[in-house]
């Protein structure tokens, strides 16, 4: 039922090419860049009226909607408020019949969603979900459902769920901006273009590396139950540099993760550094290595280090910094710029860089002690690529630390309470 794979979690992030693929399948023309959603009772005249975009949803689909904010306020120029649904009915929320809710969720039946749902529709509002279970609770309650075809997730972290959910708030984006006439027809074109071709990019940096298989060479030593030991009793970071950059032969994605993993397993904690829509990639990234590793992790707007957090850093502090950019788009080449000056504040202070970066930019790797490379790709699409390395970044760091991946300690894969 792995096929083949050691656990779930690396099966399901080896599907998400598949995943993204039929999330998109049968909702966008090619030819036009048109987006078709069916089965929504929600007019083109109300989305056109529609005041605001409320999400509410938890943990992994929480990120998820933070990122579609910058999906649907760039594309169709309207307001989008991100709740966590289990503060959303706490904050006396005000109504507004012509807001249309937005719930996101892998299961459909998450409590805190649910009640987020209810409060939305007593205030009058229309909701739609992004859901992957055909029938859940929460599309039976919604006015319409776009439907993440990831197929059942069984790895309690989730991973293709959320990238099937960053596709589902891309094309719901797209559909908003061309009902509410904010986009041209090239440029949705281009961006449907663009989305259609994620699939095989994905596919080309997850390329099945032997070293993924059970039974077949790991690569790297075998994993070490480092979790049980005490924190003073870890071997220390080994000191930088590693290893030499030039030299080094390529390593698959997964080699590499593998590699990273068996130099910073045993760190006690992580920060993971994004500006704009890769901050929230930032805090899943962070969520991901809390969850099945058990190591403390933060992500943080790169930005806000300067106003403390700062003051964390030294040399045994890994810090993963988001810092791809899209040389079309000149807003993502200024923040890419910024970035930059942030991870040099990291490396100043002795901070252990990893970059993800883009394909292509040659000058980054100078800077820090590791880069991640993942193909180029218009901004808004970006978060879908540069999430699968922090997945197996997290991944291989528990199978290192002897943690049960599949299966973390106090949590479930579906919370029905709230
Ligand atoms: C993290 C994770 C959880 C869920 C959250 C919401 O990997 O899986 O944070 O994302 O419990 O669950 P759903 O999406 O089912 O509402």
């Amino acid at each position: 039922e792995k096929a083949g794979y050691k656990h779930f979690m690396l099966k399901e992030i080896n599907e998400q090419p598949r995943a993204i693929r039929d999330t998109t399948l049968g909702r966008i023309s090619l030819d036009t860049g048109r987006v078709f959603l069916d089965n929504l009772s929600i007019t083109d005249e109300e989305f056109r009226a529609a005041t605001q975009i409320t999400i509410a949803a938890c943990g992994t689909s929480w990120h998820a909607g933070l990122a579609g904010k910058f999906m649907i306020e760039r594309l169709a120029r309207l307001p989008v408020d991100v709740d966590y649904a289990s503060e959303y009915r706490y904050r006396d929320p005000i109504a507004d019949p012509r807001a249309i809710g937005l719930l996101i969720t892998q299961s459909g039946e998450t409590a805190d969603t649910l009640a987020a749902q209810a409060e939305l529709i007593a205030k009058g509002s229309k909701t739609l979900a992004i859901c992957n279970v055909v029938g859940s609770a929460v599309t039976r309650r919604a006015s319409g459902t776009i439907t993440t075809n990831a197929g059942p997730e069984i790895g309690v972290a989730s991973t293709k769920a959320f990238t099937a959910q960053l596709t589902a708030l891309f094309v719901l984006a797209l559909h908003l901006a061309q009902v509410r006439d904010t986009i041209s027809p090239e440029q949705s074109l281009h961006l449907a273009t663009e989305l259609s071709h994620l699939p095989s990019k994905l596919e080309s940096i997850l390329a099945l590396h032997s070293s993924t298989k059970v039974g077949m060479s790991e690569g790297v030593a075998a994993p070490t139950p480092a979790a049980a030991a005490p924190a003073s009793a870890r071997t220390p970071l080994p000191p930088f540099p590693f290893i030499e950059r030039r030299t080094r032969p390529r390593l698959s994605l997964d080699e590499h993760c593998q590699h990273l993993a068996k130099l910073f397993h045993n760190a006690n904690n992580f920060l993971f550094l994004g500006r704009g829509i890769h901050y929230p990639i930032a805090l899943e990234g962070a969520l991901k290595l809390k969850e099945i590793s058990y190591i403390h992790a933060e992500g943080y707007p790169a930005g806000e280090m300067k106003h403390g957090p700062n003051a964390l850093i030294d040399e045994s502090l890994p810090v993963v910094c988001i810092a791809t950019k899209d040389p079309n788009d000149p807003s993502s080449v200024l923040k890419y710029e910024k970035t930059l000056s942030n991870i040099q504040e990291v490396t100043a202070r002795s901070g252990r860089v990893i970059a993800i970066a883009t394909q292509g930019d040659d000058e980054i790797c100078n800077l820090v002690e590791h880069t991640i490379y993942i193909p180029p790709a218009p901004e808004l699409l970006l978060p879908i690529l540069e999430v699968v390395p922090l997945q197996l970044l997290a991944y291989h760091i528990a199978v290192r630390r002897g943690c049960d991946v599949d299966q973390p300690r106090n949590l479930a894969k579906s919370v029905t309470v709230e």
